[in-house]
């Protein structure tokens, strides 16, 4: 079986130091062609901006090309057709499979059939990997380092892929977390009991001042609206932290907000150019990580 990345912990520390340290080498120099003649499927079964098109770039700038689509309206899983079969058809044309889509797991059945490597470009409210990879990026980036930071994860927590993902990688970088939720989005006990089982440092609270002026990383997120099987629920909880500009007089200088986007409300607009707003920027790596990563993959950097 090919390898592929599903969860973050398909990557071993060095193999995510290599990433990022190949996403740089790409970022200095994005005009690369030594993918030509390879093909990608994206195949997006839930909407996304940033994933799909970063990822679609991201091939075209290796000189590969693109086949998929950006939902499955159109596709004879509309016909009662198993993702089973779809991967196995779409593995005969391709030479990677990269897919999003709503259900928790999907992407490791894809994997588990698929004859060409695939990677998961979020599966329902389990794993963002490729995203925890250009979050990496950012945070090195913007701190020098990614040893010894003080992150704080702020809103949805317990539906929120990306948080999971970064959970599990940031853990290999003595970290201490802040975990900043109302109680019903709180970071579900599998990730605790890894923190735990590994003796990592992190402390739970519902009032997002209690971590502001100490953290490095402030790392915000949208409550998953799509993710609630009770919208009543999503309502009691959907406005519970509102970050803005007059809220950051004592934040440590060198502190950065990072968001995996889209945001909704949960930072004001007048945030966005403060010397603390990086989740643009952070965004904008995501084309770099995801090249390195399709490289990395296919076998050649
Ligand atoms: N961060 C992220 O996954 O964004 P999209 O949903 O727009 O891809």
């Amino acid at each position: 079986m090919p390898k592929s990345l599903i969860s973050i912990q398909d990557f071993s520390k060095d193999e995510i130091l290599h990433i990022l340290e190949v996403a740089k080498e790409f970022e200095a120099d994005r005009e690369q062609s030594f993918l030509a003649g390879k093909v990608v499927a994206c195949l997006f079964f839930e909407p996304s901006t940033r994933t799909r098109l970063s990822f679609e770039a991201a091939v075209n700038r290796l000189g590969a090309r693109v086949i998929g689509f950006p939902d499955n309206r159109n596709t004879s899983q509309t016909k009662g057709e198993t993702l089973e079969d779809t991967i196995k058809i779409v593995s005969n044309y391709v030479d990677m499979i990269v897919m999003r889509h709503p259900q928790a797991g999907a992407a490791d059945i894809a994997a588990s059939v698929a004859s060409v490597p695939v990677i998961n470009a979020g599966d329902g409210a389990n794993q963002h990997p490729t995203q925890t990879l250009l979050d990496l990026y950012a945070i090195q980036k913007t701190q020098g380092k990614l040893n010894g930071l003080t992150v704080n994860m702020v809103g949805d927590l317990k539906y929120g892929r990306a948080v999971h993902s970064l959970v599990e990688a940031l853990r290999w970088f003595d970290p201490h977390f802040i975990f900043t939720s109302p109680e019903e989005l709180n970071m579900p006990k599998k990730y605790l009991e890894i923190l735990d089982r590994e003796g990592v440092d992190y402390r739970q609270t519902d009032r997002i001042e209690d971590g502001l002026n100490i953290c490095d990383v402030l790392y915000m997120t949208r409550v998953q609206q799509e993710r609630f099987p009770d919208m009543d629920e999503y309502n009691k909880v959907k406005d519970v932290y509102r970050l803005s500009a007059s809220m950051l007089g004592s934040v440590k200088p060198n502190m950065k907000i990072m968001h995996p986007l889209p945001r909704v409300n949960e930072i004001a607009t007048d945030i966005d150019d403060t010397p603390y707003a990086y989740y643009f920027q952070q965004a904008g790596g995501g084309m770099y990580v995801r090249m390195a990563i399709i490289s990395y993959l296919l076998g050649y950097r």
